[in-house]
């Protein structure tokens, strides 16, 4: 029997409340003996299709603070969730009867917005009898290239947020062994940062690329952290630290001129592209170690900071002269966003693993669960 399975998903880790409908994975679950009701796991192939896609943003309730506050946004997502499930059933032209499942970010995340969701899902398994489906939210990120493009294991995945920065050599729908990551800050909150310095809007990625257009890269000396250190480590926050140092080399009666500003925005964003890309190299050289095959490397990009022009070409031309091609989903599906749950708990359903009520939400849950925790904690909550 071919079936494919139609999942809603559930996304409120952080400050997007998300619902999804995808359906996809499937094939002929009863010839080859697994899918969800089989005895042995069975890996679905992407791509999916999205039926349903809501975002429901909240930058104009953190805006005046520079950066996400938890409690702000918990509450943002108890207020939207209803109407992002509802909407999401409704363009996707489906029933509650017509779902498979339901999956669910679980965790990491800022708790608050996470136990939201968990709780939404929660009630919904429990009038349905729909199985329940807990997702690890970087599971989400990692598996997206599937879902879009159909892309098969293994690959590599840089994952470059305002919450997470790692690289991941991803084997299979929960298998992922963590290549390198950041010490401290992501890229995206140094993004924040720096723009909130200079006196930019929040988020501050795309006003720091804006600015940066018209800006000299050479005009002020700042680090390239970590570089001098084998491995694909990374870190931002000394990044911050200089910047402040230069602004305040050139503030004269409190202020600065455009021209400054543009440039301290481009010496910023060609140093984070520098250490992006040097380190993506070593991840590319380093998957190719890790997998034991010399040849062509799939290198996948996700997270919002994927959205910048400049690092996005940088990294393009890092991979063809690696002998790897750069695979970037769309914007709205490399920034968060519930089709990525939905389609990761289609992979999990179909790998033969639910959750039941008992389901609990996580601050922190490292997808390489052999790798040591990272130091870093983010103001988008843990990193893992
Ligand atoms: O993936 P995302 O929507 O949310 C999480 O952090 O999980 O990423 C948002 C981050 C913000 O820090 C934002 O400043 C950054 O991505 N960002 C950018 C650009 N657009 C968004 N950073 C650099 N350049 C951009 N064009
Ligand atoms: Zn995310």
């Amino acid at each position: 029997m071919a079936t494919k399975l139609t999942m809603l998903g559930i996304e409120s880790s952080c400050d997007e409340t998300g619902a999804a409908v995808v359906r996809g994975g499937g094939g002929d679950w009863d010839d080859i003996g697994g899918g969800p009701s089989g005895d042995r796991p069975f890996m679905c192939d992407g791509p999916g299709e999205i039926l349903s896609n809501i975002v429901i943003g909240q930058d104009a309730l953190h805006a005046a603070f520079g950066g996400v506050v938890p409690e702000i946004a918990a509450r943002a997502h108890v207020e939207k969730l209803d109407f992002a499930v509802t909407a999401a059933l409704e363009e996707a032209g489906v029933n509650l009867a017509d779902l498979d499942g339901i999956a669910v970010t679980a965790g990491p995340g800022l708790i608050g917005g996470v136990m939201s969701g968990v709780m939404c899902a929660k009630g919904i398994a429990a009038v349905t009898g729909l199985p329940l489906l807990g997702v690890n939210h970087l599971a989400g990120h990692a598996l997206t290239p599937r879902l879009t493009d159909g892309l098969s294991f293994p690959y590599l995945m840089l994952l470059v947020s305002g919450g997470h920065c790692q690289f991941l050599a991803v084997q299979g729908p929960d298998a992922f062994t963590r290549i390198g990551g950041t010490i401290d800050d992501a890229p995206g909150e140094a993004f924040d940062k720096t723009a909130k310095l200079l006196g930019l809007g929040y988020p501050g990625g795309p006003a720091v690329e804006r600015e940066a257009k018209q800006g000299d890269p050479g005009r002020f000396v700042l680090p390239r952290p970590l570089l001098d250190r084998a491995g694909c480590d990374m870190s931002f926050s000394g990044l911050k630290t200089a910047i402040r140092r230069q602004l305040e080399a050139v503030t004269v009666d409190g202020a600065i001129t455009a021209q400054d500003r543009r440039d301290l925005c481009a010496g910023f964003q060609a140093a984070v592209a520098d250490v992006l890309v040097e380190k993506s190299r070593r991840a590319v050289l380093a998957f190719r170690d890790l997998t034991g095959d010399p040849g062509h490397v799939r290198f996948a990009v996700a997270g919002g900071v994927a959205a910048n022009r400049m690092l996005g070409n940088a990294l393009s031309e890092m991979a063809a002269a690696h002998d790897s091609g750069l695979i970037r989903p769309p914007l709205r599906l490399c920034t968060d966003n519930a089709a990525m749950i939905a389609w990761a708990g289609i992979e999990r359903f179909a790998a033969g693993t639910v959750d039941d009520l008992s389901l609990a939400a996580r601050p922190r849950w490292p997808l390489d669960r052999a790798a040591a925790p990272m130091l870093g904690s983010g103001k988008k909550g843990a990193k893992a």
